[in-house]
């Protein structure tokens, strides 16, 4: 490896090809970008084309960074590159130029950013606050990093990729961050159904330091993240978010998180918190948190689809959204801490397609009581159900494609008067629990109008 640091030019450019090599196979839709049925205005959704994971989130010089897991030819998955956006409010994102394409070792599967201050990888001119840094997953589970000087807009592919080989099946998706006790980059790593940790003084030669696996292991690991938050009482804990593909709680793919403590070496899971999942959902897949995020916060933004069905929702001329970008804490509801939060952002009704809504329900007035969703004075097909009894809510799903989980659950607290806001954004739905801090995010879409609207 030293090879590599000792190279006057370790840095080689493999962007092979470029936007205007995809044109040719932009899909000709029938409606103007951002007017198409079910286009959300406040949740992001590529242009065109296939998204699924957000990946290597950064805040930098001003702007919040989101790259995600593209396919700039199809509106299914195949060949991944990182699209990339940028954002300044968390609710609007200006469109930037594919950021990392296919290389001589592989695609682009997920990954993250860091920001190497003090040069560790010897990849730039020196200390910097623009020394981005990507390390991302190749296909065939190696790894991979990039590093960009241009605030992220062009990358260069380090000439010493892969610099770790797949040790594994299914070994993939690093999350990097800085541990200052240890002084030592530290990166959990999914690995079938376990999540491996390792450590680095450089970000290019990784040190084997542990693994952890519990709670559901049906399905294969994937998108680990490692991060701190408070409790109400004010001590901090680790949180270990592992998104589980297959045996979520609300069926196909979700996010089982631990609380626990984390040494620099190993996680110690407090296993009296159980295993708990991020979202009552089915649409909150694949997510992690911001690196350096301004105000301190553990900003999180999940991917809204569920693999079962993430090739066939009929969004047209793209497929795949992300949630609201949210602020994650610790809530105490009485059985143990809970991860949950709401929008850093909330976004205000516009009118038309996004509403928000406030719901309160009183124990007073049934103990059981449903809310149709009414948008525009038009029902949606939406039935939200709380049940004071069972101390559940539900939302079904009208036009759930077959494959679709039909409608989700939430456990509510014992109070007799509930609180939950509801975010309608063009058939995409993220409900809170303001008191509890739980959330359901699900992606519905009414059906498909007879006739395209007409080209101003
Ligand atoms: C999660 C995931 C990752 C992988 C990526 C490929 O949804 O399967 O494990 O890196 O998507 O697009």
């Amino acid at each position: 490896m030293t090879a590599f640091h000792d190279d006057p030019t370790p840095i080689v450019d493999v962007n092979n090809h470029s936007a205007a090599d995809h044109a040719a196979n932009q899909p000709q839709s029938q409606w103007p970008v951002g007017q198409e049925p079910w286009r959300p205005s406040a949740h992001f959704t590529p242009k065109r084309m296939w998204m699924n994971d957000p990946n290597g989130m950064i805040y930098h010089d001003g702007l919040y960074h989101l790259f995600y897991q593209f396919h700039p030819d199809s509106m299914i998955w195949g060949p991944m590159h990182w699209g990339h956006a940028t954002s300044r409010d968390l609710l609007s994102w200006e469109h930037h130029d594919v950021a990392l394409y296919p290389d001589e070792h592989g695609t682009m599967f997920s990954g993250c950013c860091v920001n190497d201050r003090h040069n560790s990888s010897g990849l730039f001119a020196g200390p910097g606050t623009s020394n981005l840094t990507a390390i991302f997953s190749y296909d065939n589970q190696s790894l991979g990093l990039a590093t960009s000087v241009d605030g992220g807009l062009t990358w260069q592919h380090y000439r010493g990729n892969p610099i770790m080989p797949a040790v594994k099946e299914d070994f993939r998706d690093p999350k990097v961050f800085w541990h200052a006790p240890t002084q030592k980059w530290v990166m959990a790593i999914s690995a079938h159904r376990e999540c491996y940790f390792y450590t680095s003084p450089n970000l290019i030669d990784w040190t084997f330091a542990s693994a952890f696996s519990g709670g559901c292991t049906v399905g294969v690991w994937e998108v680990p993240d490692l991060f701190q938050l408070t409790d109400p009482q004010g001590s901090t804990h680790w949180v270990l978010l592992m998104s589980v593909n297959d045996g979520a709680l609300a069926g196909g793919s979700g996010i089982q998180y631990f609380i626990g403590n984390f040494d620099g070496v190993k996680f110690h899971w407090d296993a009296s918190q159980g295993a708990r999942w991020l979202d009552f959902g089915p649409d909150n897949y694949a997510g992690s948190t911001w690196f350096d995020e301004p105000d301190n916060d553990k900003l999180y933004i999940g991917w809204m689809s569920n693999w079962p069905y993430a090739n066939k929702v009929p969004t047209d001329p793209w497929r795949g959204c992300l949630t609201l970008p949210r602020k994650l804490q610790l809530f105490d509801n009485g059985q143990g801490l809970e991860v949950g939060g709401f929008p850093k952002v909330w976004p205000t009704a516009n009118g038309d397609t996004l509403q928000v809504l406030e719901l309160s329900f009183s124990a007073d007035d049934g103990l059981r009581q449903s809310h149709e969703l009414l948008i525009k004075g038009q029902p949606t097909g939406h039935v939200l159900t709380v049940d004071f009894e069972e101390q559940t809510l539900v939302l079904d799903r009208p036009q759930a494609l077959r494959s679709m989980f039909k409608d989700a659950r939430m456990p509510l607290g014992p109070q007799r008067d509930l609180r939950f806001k509801l975010i309608f954004d063009n058939g995409v739905i993220e409900l809170f629990d303001l008191q509890t801090g739980r959330c359901i995010s699900q992606v519905s879409f009414g059906p498909k109008p007879s006739k395209p609207q007409p080209t101003p």
